[in-house]
């Protein structure tokens, strides 16, 4: 095999053997204690899955000769050097959105401790860094990417201590941590998960069908889509489903369902790789014989690029008020969070591209449409993705699937590269 640019020859790594160990501990983390068992895989920040799915890690972590520690909101870092050095930074996240798949995020942390285990196997000494970005899914407090925009300062602390609640009670972030044994108080008195890192590289699935529709086996992801996420709140009239005249509803539910339709026709018109959902819906009463007198909605609006995004954003949110105000009703837009479009890094994404080509594996480079903690990682470190197959594209599903044999050619080609940036 060729050799990636930067080192002597191409590394191969027992395949199989790697397979073997990531689908054992894939088997592990989708059962109990690890997944909520009434809606599996089920694992958010901080249940008691979620917990025992980091002591699942840290011990992994620990026979690899590394020092798993967590920072005071919960990301799991873990160095096999001493702090200061610039380490190679691999990683992803454990959580899984609510009845999600097995793979999203935590075949990235798996992958990102073979490679240091095969790493060390091989007696290549190089300085790792394994990170599992807390709260990636917004399962729990409904703030995609939380850990790492904290981290990249994409997220004031304040605003995490004040206003980041739980989905489930409604207590704070900061409450929940403190549950868990973290001092979130003591967040910005130590290094971040960020300091010390020289490169980062995530692994993840693709969760899209473009690899697996061309036959290919490894993605090298050169730039991430911008997302805004928001909430739009409709206030109209509760009344009565029976007695009261169609000419005098003031019904919330209809402008969210136009404002669904519209916000759909919007992403066909915009193109140039614009999607949005409305994932979140919630009508208030509720109940079967009362018109709804509040609906909330979110809005999920991304794009490869920020002005497909913008334009997408202000039409729906001007729609929405021109629907309600139509109907005697009001609508308020309230956005919750946004990550731009990120670019990788050529250097990082160019030892990956040598080193999926050395490993005569079917590989291409690609934009990712799903959003990731690299996009914020990314604004710090030099960093890139490495995709790996799903079946039929599915993902945050219970049938998501992706084979170890793919993940372990991931693990395989991050190694080469690690080794090409290391050798830098
Ligand atoms: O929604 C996303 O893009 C990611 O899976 N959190
Ligand atoms: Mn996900
Ligand atoms: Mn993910």
């Amino acid at each position: 095999m060729a050799s990636p640019s930067g080192t002597g020859t191409y590394v191969a790594i027992d395949r199989d053997a790697c397979a073997e160990r990531l689908a054992r501990a894939l088997a592990d983390l989708s059962t109990g204690p690890f997944t909520d068992p009434a809606a599996p895989i089920t694992r958010y920040a901080f249940t008691d899955p979620y917990l025992r799915t980091l002591d699942y890690l840290s011990e992994r972590l620990s026979g690899c000769g590394f020092d798993p520690r967590l920072d005071p909101i919960g990301n799991l870092v873990a160095r096999n050097c001493a702090p200061g050095i610039a380490a190679i930074g691999l990683g992803s996240h454990c959580d899984s959105v609510r009845g999600g798949g097995r793979y999203d995020g935590i075949l990235g942390v798996l992958a990102g401790i073979e490679v240091a285990r095969v790493a060390r196997e091989h007696g290549f000494d190089l300085p790792f860094q394994i990170v599992s970005w807390v709260e990636e899914e917004a399962s729990g407090f409904g703030q995609m990417l939380l850990g790492s925009r904290v981290a990249s300062g994409a997220l004031d602390p304040r605003a995490l201590r004040d206003s980041v609640r739980s989905l489930d009670d409604g207590r704070s972030f900061y409450d929940h941590a403190r549950s868990a044994g973290l001092d979130p108080e003591r967040l910005g008195e130590q290094p971040t998960a960020l300091d010390d890192l020289a490169v980062w590289i995530e692994p993840h699935i693709e969760q899209a069908r473009v690899l697996e529709d061309a036959g290919e086996q490894i993605g090298v992801v050169e730039a991430i889509a911008g997302y805004v996420h928001a909430d739009l709140e409709i206030r109209g009239q509760a009344d009565h489903a029976g007695a009261t005249p169609m000419g005098l509803r003031h019904d919330a539910g209809i402008v969210a369902a136009q404002t669904t339709i519209a916000l759909e026709q919007l992403a066909l018109e915009t193109g140039r790789g614009a999607v949005a959902t409305v994932g979140e819906l919630a009508l208030e009463p509720g109940v079967i014989n009362a018109i709804p007198g509040r609906a909330r909605m979110s809005l999920d609006v991304r794009a490869p690029d920020a002005d497909a995004i913008e334009e997408i954003v202000s039409a729906i949110t001007g729609l929405a008020t021109s629907f309600a105000e139509r109907r005697g009703l009001t609508a308020t837009a309230t956005e919750r969070q946004r990550v731009a479009p990120t670019p990788l890094d050529e250097h990082v994404v160019a030892a990956l591209c040598d080193a999926a080509a050395a490993s005569e594996s079917r590989w291409r480079r690609m934009v990712s449409g799903a959003a990731h903690d690299t996009m914020c990682v990314a604004r710090h470190v030099p960093s890139a993705m490495v995709f790996i197959p799903c079946r039929r594209g599915i993902s945050h599903s219970p049938a998501e699937y992706a084979s170890p044999v793919d993940a372990a050619c991931a693990v395989e080609i991050v190694l080469n590269a690690a080794l090409a940036l290391g050798a830098r």
